[in-house]
């Protein structure tokens, strides 16, 4: 999901991309989204924020290639957006380190873990950067950028260059769990769900609480499901690990969900059966 929106930003703000996936379906519906997904260059045509040209030369220069080693041999920045998992983002950095440039930035979108763990196995760590792009990167104008202990100043600011070049605001975060936004995101969710468990009110007026008291656009549970209810567990999964504090048990309902197939909402999540407004009419 957010591989295929930041390699769009990216493309629509004239940079070539190569986009990789272990996972060749995910290549394929990633760079049909992107054409013709409901934030995709197709859909800004339609609406005048893309010229034909603009949105054809996009289009052009966002590749794929299965190996991993072919995206990365030639760049001056690699996102790393692979699943919210310490190990697995650790192996993607050693194998981007051998086949990028030696100058290339290595960057993590990761929501959650520690940049100092993800790039412990790779040899040059001042080059390693947190970029945290959110959900749909092609709207949303904030990046948080992470700095590990061991983030050199000159990668920041390279980091927080690039963000501003395409067009969005950068902030500045140590590598503490959940950086900024998801430490006080989060917090919402699971102080939602808890209202939700205690039967202090039902999901529909949580949700409307928060859009009609704090002008949030949309409610704790509705921006759950648009992010995907797999990631939002593992998101809290891996605070839970880093912190160990018992405020960021997951939800056993978000659990129970993720389950049985309820993965968030079914037009951005493929595979999934639906989000909690769907869950709470089969538990009826
Ligand atoms: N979903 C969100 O709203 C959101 C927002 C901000 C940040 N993030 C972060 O972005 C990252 C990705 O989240 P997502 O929601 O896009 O996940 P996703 O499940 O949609 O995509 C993850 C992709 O990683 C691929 N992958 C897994 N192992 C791989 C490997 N070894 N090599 C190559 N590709 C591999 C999978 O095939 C899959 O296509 C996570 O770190 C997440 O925390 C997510």
């Amino acid at each position: 999901m957010m591989g295929r929106q930041i390699a769009q930003v990216f493309a629509q703000h004239g940079h070539e991309v190569e986009g990789t996936d272990e996972d060749q379906q995910a290549l394929k519906t990633g760079i049909d989204e992107i054409a013709n997904g409901p934030y995709g260059v197709n859909a800004s045509l339609s609406k005048g924020k893309l010229t034909p040209e603009q949105a054809g030369r996009a289009l052009a220069s966002i590749k794929t290639s299965s190996k991993l080693d072919d995206a990365c041999r030639n760049s001056d920045l690699v996102i790393e957006a692979a699943f919210e998992d310490l190990q697995l983002k650790q192996n993607l950095f050693q194998r981007i380190e051998s086949a990028a440039p030696s100058s290339a930035i290595i960057a993590s979108n990761t929501s959650t873990l520690s940049l100092d763990k993800i790039s412990q196995k790779i040899s040059k760590r001042d080059r390693a950067l947190g970029m945290h792009f959110f959900n749909p990167a092609q709207l949303t104008k904030l990046v948080e950028i992470i700095r590990g202990p061991a983030t050199s100043n000159e990668t920041v600011e390279r980091g927080s260059r690039i963000v501003r070049e395409i067009g969005k605001t950068p902030v500045v975060a140590q590598d503490e769990p959940g950086f900024i936004a998801n430490r006080l995101g989060l917090t919402l969710y699971m102080e939602a769900s808890k209202l939700l468990e205690d039967r202090v009110a039902s999901l529909q007026d949580i949700d409307t609480c928060m859009k009609l008291g704090y002008n949030h656009p949309m409610g704790p549970f509705e921006l759950a499901d648009f992010v995907g209810l797999d990631t939002r567990l593992r998101n809290i999964e891996s605070l839970y690990k880093a912190t160990n504090d018992s405020k960021w048990i997951p939800p056993k309902l978000l659990r129970e969900m993720v389950q049985q197939g309820y993965l968030g909402d079914p037009a951005r999540k493929k595979a999934s059966k639906g989000g909690y407004y769907e869950f709470q009419q089969i538990k009826r």
